[in-house]
């Protein structure tokens, strides 16, 4: 299951991910926003309710869209257990999948165009964690994430 969350920026894109998810045969569920022409809405509020949808189990991995990407990824990396990946090309969204065992990737709909996007979402989930000392290196950020230092 696949978190999708954007602000307004990003519906239309959003959108075109939706129906690749379709084609690919991957259940999604949207958190919002819906409404293209509301620019007042606030990316923090949808990145929030993606990440912690992936964070509590209830998803498995989320792609969210703002203007650069960048504001809706930092939201959402607030969330614990959330790895945010910002991606505008390929061989970043799948490293950060191979290495960093991202489960957040993030778009900018002002930054990349629909179809590079759907090739950057599509490189994304197909990529595999590789484990070994990407799994350690894992661990330490965990241990940031919960006040410690990285080493034991
Ligand atoms: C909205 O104008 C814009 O600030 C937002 O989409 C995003 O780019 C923030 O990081």
């Amino acid at each position: 299951m696949i978190a999708l969350a954007c602000d307004h920026t990003g519906v239309a894109m959003k959108q075109e991910i939706m129906k690749m998810l379709d084609e690919m045969g991957l259940e999604w569920k949207d958190y919002g926003n819906y409404d293209a022409n509301n620019r007042d809405d606030d990316y923090p509020i949808y990145g929030y309710k993606a990440a912690k949808a992936v964070a509590d189990g209830e998803c498995d991995r989320g792609i969210l869209i703002c203007g650069t990407g960048i504001g809706i990824g930092i939201a959402a990396g607030k969330v614990k257990g959330i790895r945010v990946c910002t991606c505008s090309d390929v061989y970043s969204a799948i490293l950060s999948k191979q290495h960093n065992d991202s489960n957040i990737l993030t778009m900018g709909a002002r930054v990349v165009g629909t179809e590079v996007a759907k090739l950057i979402a599509k490189s994304w989930l197909t990529a595999e964690f590789q484990g070994g000392r990407h799994q350690r290196r894992v661990e330490m950020i965990e241990r940031i994430e919960n006040g410690e230092a990285p080493e034991a």
